[in-house]
């Protein structure tokens, strides 16, 4: 006999059985009915993209360790999307002039990143892509995080319990200008900035040193003392002059969670000023349940004008992470109301029949004619979570009156069809 198949999925990715994918509804219902609020409607996508999409603004990680790319049968070279950003863009420069502006679109692909699997980090994942496009202020910053911070409230966490890390490239490149670096050490150092969490302090501080030399003391000093890193870029810097009056905006709309975190620098190559994170305080999960900022120059891939744009990515994992830790995720629930058992022989036209009138009434009923015994059948719908359970036999069926169970208070009443189908709806 040959070896049987594995039934374990692709490592890295998941199955969803029906009460992970419950979840997952109950997840991207959350996230959909908080974007659409703001006016965001939905797009979608192919998840195969041409590999040059990525290849020049999505950051040397990502495109060189991390996708999932193969030559097709017509020789073309093929990616599989490791995140939405390149592909909105893509989408949106491809109809720029008849598309509405400002432009507020929302998606939640699969996404293929060829990670080593560990605790919030997967193979694929859902990400909720929420974007906006054409609006330059920073009425498009405070859009975005209120939005992060409402999910977040819908799902019902607590400010204490996730903090919003925000920084600005553009701050940051000023900071590096004003310690004189070239913009290819600026790169190394946003780069290492970016990593500073990752590494051992002394490597970190080793790898500044060979950059900013005498001044590494200085510039190590500033990542913690933000008064004196505003100060040192300069007050009326516009990069300072912006990152301030959208602290004050987002402290005036009483979003107090946010802190300003000069190591966040993001990994892709494409942004252009703001960045922010929303992180778990949980000591489980210290990963990031959302990442975006502001790309002005993307779409600049595509053509020679360029539109403003700004969004964020927030994954299922992490999320579900976040719930579980936190205790917030709610009990499985099916959406079968009920399940109607024959026992015995009963005339199979007069069941189909009662069936179709209970799901004329509303009610979400399975029909169930194989159960050999009644405790079987209440096993068997204990187990989906169903919460009535109804008998027919052939006396139930002369007389009309069916026995009714509700498996949670363990009740059985007989009933008229009338009856039970008010008892249910209620
Ligand atoms: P990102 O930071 O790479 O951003 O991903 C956003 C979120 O997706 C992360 O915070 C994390 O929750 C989740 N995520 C990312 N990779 C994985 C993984 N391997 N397994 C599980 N979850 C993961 C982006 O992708 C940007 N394109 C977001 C964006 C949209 N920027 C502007 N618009």
């Amino acid at each position: 006999m040959s070896k049987k198949l594995d039934t374990a999925p692709y490592k890295g990715v998941r199955d969803f059985y029906p009460e992970d994918m419950w979840v997952e509804k109950y997840l991207f219902n959350t996230m959909r009915s908080v974007v659409e609020k703001y006016g965001y409607t939905e797009y979608s996508a192919s998840p195969l993209e041409p590999s040059e999409l990525y290849k020049e603004k999505s950051g040397e990680e990502i495109v060189n360790e991390q996708t999932y790319s193969f030559i097709d049968r017509g020789g073309r070279e093929v990616t599989l999307r490791p995140e939405m950003t390149p592909t909105v863009a893509r989408m949106v420069a491809g109809r720029k002039r008849e598309l509405p502006f400002p432009l507020r679109w929302y998606s939640i692909p699969n996404l293929f990143r060829y990670e080593s699997p560990q605790r919030g980090r997967l193979r694929e994942h859902y990400q909720l892509n929420v974007d906006l496009f054409g609006v330059e202020g920073i009425e498009g910053e405070i859009e975005m995080i209120s939005i992060a911070n409402d999910i977040m409230k819908t799902f019902g966490a607590k400010d204490g319990e996730f903090s919003i890390l925000v920084n600005s490239r553009k701050l940051m490149q000023a900071l590096f200008e004003s310690f004189g670096l070239s913009e290819e050490n600026s790169h190394i150092i946003s780069k290492l900035l970016d990593k500073k969490d990752k590494v051992d302090e002394k490597i970190f501080t080793e790898s500044v040193e060979k950059i900013l030399g005498e001044n590494t003391t200085e510039f190590i000093a500033l990542l913690n003392n933000h008064e004196k890193l505003l100060e040192k870029v300069g007050p009326e810097h516009p990069a300072t002059i912006s990152f301030v009056s959208f602290i004050e905006s987002m402290d005036k709309l009483g979003i107090k969670n946010l802190n300003f975190t000069p190591t966040l620098m993001r990994g892709f190559d494409y942004y252009t000023d703001i960045v922010f994170e929303i992180f778990d305080t949980h000591p489980d999960n210290r990963r990031s349940l959302f990442g975006g900022g502001r790309y002005d120059d993307l779409l600049s891939l595509f053509s020679n004008d360029s539109l403003p744009a700004i969004g964020f990515g927030m994954g299922d994992v992490t999320v579900r992470d976040f719930l579980e830790s936190h205790g917030l995720l709610p009990e499985y629930k099916t959406e079968t109301q009920a399940m109607l058992v024959t026992i015995g022989s009963v005339d199979k036209i007069e069941v189909l029949n009662i069936t179709k009138r209970i799901r004329e009434s509303g009610i979400a009923v399975c029909l169930n004619t194989g159960a050999k015994k009644p405790a079987d059948a209440i096993k068997g719908a204990l187990k989906l979570h169903i919460p009535y359970i109804i008998f027919i036999g052939e006396d139930e069926v002369s007389t009309k009156t069916y026995t009714v169970k509700d498996l949670r208070t363990e009740n059985t009443q007989s009933l008229s069809e009338e009856e039970l189908i008010s008892l249910i709806k209620t």
